[in-house]
């Protein structure tokens, strides 16, 4: 039958749930792992200013900035499944509900050619950045998806669009967070709960420091500029936003316009 001339209410299946009522930003309760550094303690920064409970996280070993934030730090090794499920238990005992979880936790590893990448390297690699996303996934997407309303974020990376020499493991753990994504949210779709990624360029934290950026890499970026933790952690605010609602299993750019796609 053509759906020419209906009311779009028509069109829709009628079986699709009413997206749950709209919370304000400031009522969101929060879990951020990775929170120790870079974009990750950016972001932190921000939910502690403007939304509900925050919790973050990072590695029992981490080293946290020495500054007036007050929230709950919990020790989180992102691979390794029971610390996930214990830390995912304790930030919910904090924050009663959970709304939003944004996972920065990422390693780089050693950058060399793959013919010296052992097999340990690259599963390192896959196990933090990537089994370690789907751990924490699994271990929030039933809960916030139980109360209708959520916001999963990942890390993806234009090494996992384009490849990067040098960096087999993190580019193919990265270009999995695609799938990841994608997959997840369409399972998730008519919960309430959206989960999409970002992939940076280059982002001045911590992270790219073994590898600091060279005048030929700042060529490749049509802005000609690092990014910020500060326009990562805006970007975010977005995103997680209640009114963001109609867009999940998106890779959101943030390249300084490198990216092409
Ligand atoms: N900075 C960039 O230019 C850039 C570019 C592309 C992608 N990314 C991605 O963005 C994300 C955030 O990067 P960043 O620049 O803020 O890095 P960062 O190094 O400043 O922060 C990453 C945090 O993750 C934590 N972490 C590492 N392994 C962990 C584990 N097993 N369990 C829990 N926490 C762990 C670290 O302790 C650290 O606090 C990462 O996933 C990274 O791959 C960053």
């Amino acid at each position: 039958m053509s759906t020419q001339g209906l009311p779009i209410a028509a069109i829709a299946d009628p079986s699709a749930p009413t997206p749950t009522a709209i919370r304000s930003f400031a009522d969101l309760n929060c879990l951020v792992v990775g929170a120790a550094s870079g974009i990750g303690y950016a972001t932190a920064t921000m939910l502690s200013q403007k939304a509900g409970r925050l919790v973050g996280a990072d590695l029992p070993a981490a080293t946290w900035p020495n500054t007036d934030n007050q929230y709950p730090q919990l020790p989180i090794d992102i691979s390794d499944p029971g610390s996930v499920r214990d830390a995912v238990e304790r930030t919910i005992e904090i924050v009663g509900r959970l709304d939003v979880v944004i996972n920065t936790a990422g390693i780089l590893g050693k950058v060399q050619p793959s013919s010296e990448e052992t097999l340990e390297d690259f599963e390192r690699l896959l196990r933090v950045n990537l089994v370690g996303a789907f751990a924490l996934s699994k271990a929030v997407l039933p809960v916030m998806a139980a109360h209708g309303f959520g916001r999963l974020v990942h890390f993806s990376s234009t090494a996992g669009k384009e490849g990067v020499p040098g960096m087999t493991g993190y580019s193919a753990s990265k270009a999995g967070i695609t799938g990841l994504v994608k997959a997840l949210a369409k399972e998730y779709a008519t919960t309430g709960v959206t989960i999409n990624a970002i992939a940076p360029g280059k982002v001045d934290t911590p992270f790219i420091m073994s590898q600091p950026p060279k005048a030929e890499d700042l060529q490749r970026i049509p802005m000609r500029r690092l990014g910020t933790p500060e326009e990562a952690a805006a970007l975010l605010e977005y995103i997680i936003s209640p009114g963001a609602s109609y867009t999940t299993g998106f890779i959101y750019d943030l390249s300084g316009g490198r990216a092409v796609y």
